[in-house]
């Protein structure tokens, strides 16, 4: 029997600022565009596993779909049915690469959790949430070289997560801010995660850590007390953004536009070279849209979008 299944996975921003590493959260345009990657799967094809992939993005990827992470991603989905002594059907794949790699909006993830969201819809749920998410840790880390999950966490569950990775827990759901417009503007650069990890310090100031966990602690608290305001305070940047901005062409005017437009706060998205930009206000929102769009946009490749928190998260369902 034939059985078709489209998953998407939308765009995360990491970090946030005040949480690096350990922060993420998953966006949705409210203009209903598609910000994310989807994979449509389908079973019954002659060879094990056929990757095809098009969209927006797809020319900027390896042309041989089997070093695609889709492909890797089918590989190890298979060794995990093998170790739970179950057969992986045959399945062909078309990955919809609708985010740019290299981009702070959590590409890589989204196309591991599309990937892996799609292949277990297709055999019944069997890894289910905790044997998917620890899959695509796993495949996020074989890229970008050391296992985060601040993308594929809130890729996966939707809305904005803490990492935990204590007691078999890998991220938890923090409640966010209802009335937060979430600007994101990719300026069309590449910048590596590896090359973005490469550049920090191995090592901080003590004032630093304090400054770190005094700030994360207090977002979290400020997320649990609905403290929008407490929240937005601590949205200033002592590990990543310092050493990251220089790699950001018009990062830095960006943030400082932002801030006369009553920003709440403006920051790298992931290693970048995305950007983020926080408001209350819908209309300052499209003005800071529109800044982006005139004075960040670096070429034809870059975009922005006045986004809300996605809380749903990645999704299969059966055509
Ligand atoms: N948190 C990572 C970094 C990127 O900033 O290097 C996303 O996983």
């Amino acid at each position: 029997m034939t059985k078709i299944f489209k998953a998407y996975a939308p765009a995360s921003a990491a970090n946030l600022s005040v949480g690096f590493d350990l922060l993420g959260a998953a966006l949705k345009p409210i203009d209903g565009a598609i910000l994310g990657d989807e994979i449509t799967i389908s079973n019954e094809d002659s060879e094990p596993c056929s990757v095809e992939i098009e969209g927006k993005f797809a020319h900027k990827l390896p042309s041989d779909p089997k070093k695609n992470i889709v492909y890797d991603a089918y590989l190890m989905y298979k060794d995990e049915l093998q170790k739970r002594g179950l057969k992986t059907e045959n399945v062909h794949m078309v990955l919809s690469k609708n985010l740019p790699v290299c981009s702070g909006l959590g590409s890589s993830a989204a196309s591991v959790v599309a990937a892996v969201v799609a292949l277990d819809a297709i055999h019944g749920n069997v890894l289910g949430k905790e044997g998917c998410i620890d899959l695509m840790g796993r495949l996020e880390g074989k890229i970008s070289g050391s296992i985060h999950y601040d993308n594929v966490a809130p890729c996966y569950f939707g809305g904005l997560q803490l990492i935990i990775e204590e007691n078999g827990i890998i991220s938890t759901t923090l409640p966010d801010f209802d009335n937060w417009y979430w600007v994101s503007c990719f300026p069309g650069i590449k910048v590596s995660t590896n090359a973005a990890r490469k550049i920090l310090p191995t090592e901080y100031k003590r004032s630093d850590v304090i400054t770190y966990g005094r700030q994360l602690a207090t977002f979290v608290h400020a997320c649990h007390t609905g403290d929008d305001k407490l929240a937005a305070a601590t949205l200033h940047d002592v590990i990543a953004e310092p050493y990251r901005a220089s790699l950001i062409p018009g990062f830095t005017e960006a943030r400082e536009y932002g801030k006369t437009l009553g920003s709440l706060g403006t920051g790298i998205s992931g290693s970048g070279s995305a950007v983020f930009s926080i408001f209350e206000d819908l209309d300052k929102a499209k003005e800071m849209k529109e800044y982006l769009e005139r004075n960040f946009i670096a070429n034809e490749d870059g975009f922005c979008h006045v986004c809300k928190i996605d809380r749903q998260g990645a999704f299969a369902k059966e055509l």
